[in-house]
């Protein structure tokens, strides 16, 4: 199993934050937001990781990462240059995904959830996952039934299907490459990652898990300040367990 993490984008909503460096690079409490993400695949087993950035603060990301010996991990990396949308990560990633299977995760999408169990028992096809949300519209809207079956995957529809999002991370096979090079790009001119879910699909080869620990997509100035507090909440909390210990 390979990592991708995409930290590309211009992160126009997070202006004047994100005028002079990058999204991913902002603090959540005391890390860097990609922190996260790194620590999320690696905490799951995930070792050889592709961070894929864009050109205008790349030298940045390698000063911050450099080799990911720090984390125990290998990081290599490859240049977006233009936001061409999500599913692109996979075509970025098609020679470092190779023959294997791949866990591409978004780089400010926060999570305090244990994902090593799902990505042990990954055998093929693809594997996502949903969490309930007030404003599912924001989201990729993921709608299944009683049994995990999944009915539809839709991008921000205006009437979602259900008040379940697909959050940013996938466990896919490496077809995803060849999927998402039949995407074809959206009203915003991007290439959706639910195009390329729903080919797994049409196939009978998709697995939704709900998850209930914290998942926080951190594009927004409130979802930024709310991962911040939270994070800054369980480190006060570890150090009075740590002091009754
Ligand atoms: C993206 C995806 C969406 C997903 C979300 C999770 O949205 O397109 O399907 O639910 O990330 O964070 P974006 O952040 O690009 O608006």
């Amino acid at each position: 199993m390979k990592g991708i993490i995409l930290a590309g984008g211009r992160a126009t909503r997070l202006r004047p934050l994100t005028k002079i460096t990058s999204k991913q690079l902002l603090p959540v409490y005391n890390k860097p937001m990609i922190y996260y993400p790194i620590e999320t695949l690696v905490r799951s087993g995930i070792k050889d990781i592709l961070i894929i950035i864009a050109p205008d603060y790349a030298g940045q990301f390698l000063n911050l990462l450099g080799s990911g010996k720090d984390f125990g991990a290998k990081f290599s990396y490859e240049i977006q240059d233009e936001p061409r949308g999500l599913a692109d990560a996979f075509i970025v990633g098609k020679n470092f995904i190779g023959r294997d299977n791949v866990t591409m995760i978004l780089g400010d999408n926060i999570f305090d959830y244990d994902f090593s169990a799902d990505i042990a028992n990954f055998k093929g096809g693809g594997h996502v996952f949903a969490k309930e949300v007030p404003d599912p519209q924001r989201y990729g809207v993921i709608e299944f039934d009683e049994h995990n079956n999944v009915l539809s995957i839709v991008e921000k529809p205006e009437q979602p299907k259900s008040n379940f999002a697909m959050v940013g991370i996938y466990i896919l096979d490496n077809r995803a490459s060849d999927f998402a090079k039949n995407v074809r790009p959206s009203d915003r001119g991007e290439i959706e990652i639910p195009d390329v879910i729903n080919q797994y699909l049409d196939r009978k080869e998709l697995k939704v898990s709900t998850i209930h620990g914290i998942w926080e997509d951190a594009g927004t100035f409130d979802s930024l300040l709310r991962v911040n507090n939270y994070w800054a909440e369980k480190a006060k909390q570890q150090l009075n367990v740590d002091i009754a210990k």
